[in-house]
């Protein structure tokens, strides 16, 4: 595969988190791609992994998992007995990530079929089935499927907030894990603030005063670099079901 050549713009105001774009340099041209335009990065092979893990350093799916692993030990239970559902699971980094720690059942769901397309061209072997749809109002076969299995884990990373998931989408999510499954996900630290937070502000603090949310472990972590090279921290929460 020919290296892709992305540059990140310079740019003189501070661009909020769904405003940045990178420039892939084709030859000789350069075309815009908005961070937030997640088809046209998974359709390019390979500009995904370079433009967040390389460039911006992003750090999410390996602490996500490496904090869920971690908090599942802890307790004594295997991560082998965990089967995961990966909501907005994109081109399967996360997967990737909780294979290489143990986990052997995964189901993803994303909105997008470039998602599913690119987790089955790049990582092929990590998911057991891969949905696209609206978690809220998947197709009959997808919602029979993901009841006939044994979910006992959420994981959804780097995917809420910023017209991504909302909160609804969430809580159905949560509603597929029975009572003592594990839910594991990050959100931007704001999102987090009852003063400046959205919708999740309320509804996590809500799941965690009223015991629908058991946080094993929280962290406030870079999740990644901006364009303009400023750490942007989120919070990384492994909770269980109550
Ligand atoms: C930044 S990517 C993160 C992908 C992956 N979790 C990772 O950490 O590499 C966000 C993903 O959320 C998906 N997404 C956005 N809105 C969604 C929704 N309402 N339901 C499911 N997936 C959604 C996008 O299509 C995209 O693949």
């Amino acid at each position: 595969m020919p290296e892709l050549l992305v540059r990140l713009p310079h740019v003189d105001e501070v661009l909020s988190q769904d405003q940045e774009y990178c420039l892939l340099v084709e030859d000789g041209k350069k075309r815009r791609i908005r961070f937030h335009d997640y088809g046209e990065i998974y359709s390019i092979p390979g500009l995904y992994e370079k433009l967040f893990a390389d460039l911006l350093k992003c750090s999410s799916p390996e602490m996500i998992a490496t904090l869920l692993a971690d908090e599942v030990e802890r307790t004594g239970e295997s991560v082998a007995d965990l089967h995961v559902l990966d909501l907005g699971a994109g081109n399967g980094m996360v997967g990737e990530q909780l294979r290489a720690r143990g986990v052997r059942r995964l189901v993803a769901v994303d909105i997008i079929e470039e998602a599913a397309e690119a987790a089955r061209r790049d990582r092929p072997d990590v998911y057991q089935r891969y949905h696209v749809g609206d978690i809220r109002d998947l197709p009959a076969d997808a919602r029979d499927d993901l009841a006939a299995r044994d979910i006992n884990c959420m994981t959804c990373v780097a995917a809420l907030g910023f017209g991504d998931i909302p909160p609804t989408a969430f809580l159905a999510a949560y509603d597929l894990v029975p009572s003592g499954g594990w839910i594991a996900f990050n959100i931007k630290d704001t999102f987090l603030d009852k003063r400046t937070g959205n919708g999740f502000a309320a509804l996590i603090r809500e799941m965690i005063g009223d015991g629908r949310l058991r946080v094993c472990t929280q962290r406030t972590y870079t999740h990644r670099l901006s364009v303009s090279g400023d750490k942007l921290p989120y919070v990384a929460m492994v909770a269980r079901k109550a």
